[in-house]
């Protein structure tokens, strides 16, 4: 494991981009792999919403593009510029407005919405407790009152916590006939900042030549009553912190927090 960041090193509004080879892989991998997170989460809530809805870190847009071509009124925004290509790739020309490249840290779209999502890890990318809270309260100053932000965060592992893994290939497939993609990746936790440091390598074969990408990230990871505390921190309220599945309680089994606040009525 090379990379081990210093938290007091990483700046408020620094980025982690997704970098070329994750974004153009991101879609096949995801629908591959085994993710213990359904989709469903945040579909059948953009279902049941009259309204608009901002989906704040979407990626490629596996969500997304799924409830536009449904026809929801839905905005989309990300950090990342490589995520957003693959995203604008799937939209007609008259709906590029829909997607906007910001960092849900200082967005400022002078819109509000019924509903916002930050589905699949989103705020694990926001670091500190600083810039959690503020990103929370941009958030309720871009809901409408009585709407709804909807996030989810992996429920740590201790075992993941405890022991380093070292180049684990989690994905390995076969994406054209005759090319190989291969996803490896390795991590060490920082036990004191919460933090992940993740290293994820992608090894691709194309036209004869094999290709390789290799990311560090470093991913926030949360507890429960922190999540709570953190809402309570700030404009929110908290609706409840659920398992796995919106209703769902939580239980020991459960390997995802999905947290359901609301902007206050008033
Ligand atoms: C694991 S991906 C999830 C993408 C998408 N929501 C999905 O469900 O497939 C996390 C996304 O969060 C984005 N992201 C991370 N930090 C962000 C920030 N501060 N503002 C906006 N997007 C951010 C990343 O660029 C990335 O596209």
């Amino acid at each position: 494991m090379k990379c081990f960041y210093d938290i007091s090193n990483i700046k408020s509004d620094d980025i982690f981009e997704y970098p070329e080879a994750f974004a153009r892989f991101y879609d096949l991998i995801y629908e591959k792999i085994d993710t213990d997170l359904s989709k469903d989460v945040y579909l059948n809530e953009i279902r049941k919403t009259k309204g608009t809805i901002l989906d704040a870190g979407a990626g490629t847009g596996s969500i997304f593009i799924e409830v536009f071509k449904e026809g929801a009124d839905i905005y989309g925004l990300d950090v990342s510029k490589n995520m957003l290509d693959v995203l604008r790739k799937k939209l007609p020309g008259e709906h590029q407005n829909r997607i906007l490249l910001k960092d849900i840290r200082k967005m400022n779209l002078g819109m509000e919405f019924d509903l916002i999502i930050a589905p699949f890890r989103v705020f694990q990318h926001i670091l500190k407790t600083d810039e959690q809270i503020n990103t929370l309260n941009n958030i309720y100053h871009h809901l409408k009152p009585g709407g709804k932000f909807i996030f989810d965060v992996f429920i740590p592992d201790l075992n993941i916590l405890l022991n380093e893994i070292n180049d684990f290939t989690d994905f390995e497939f076969e994406y054209e006939k005759g090319e190989f993609i291969k996803r490896s990746f390795s991590s060490k936790c920082d036990l004191i900042n919460q933090i992940n440091n993740v290293e994820m390598k992608i090894q691709w074969t194309e036209k004869g030549k094999t290709n390789i990408e290799v990311w560090n990230v470093p991913m926030r990871y949360f507890f429960r009553y922190e999540l709570e505390n953190l809402i309570k921190c700030s404009d929110l309220d908290l609706i409840d912190i659920y398992g796995d599945c919106i209703g769902k309680s939580l239980t020991n089994n459960s390997k995802n927090f999905i947290v359901v606040s609301q902007r206050g009525l008033y």
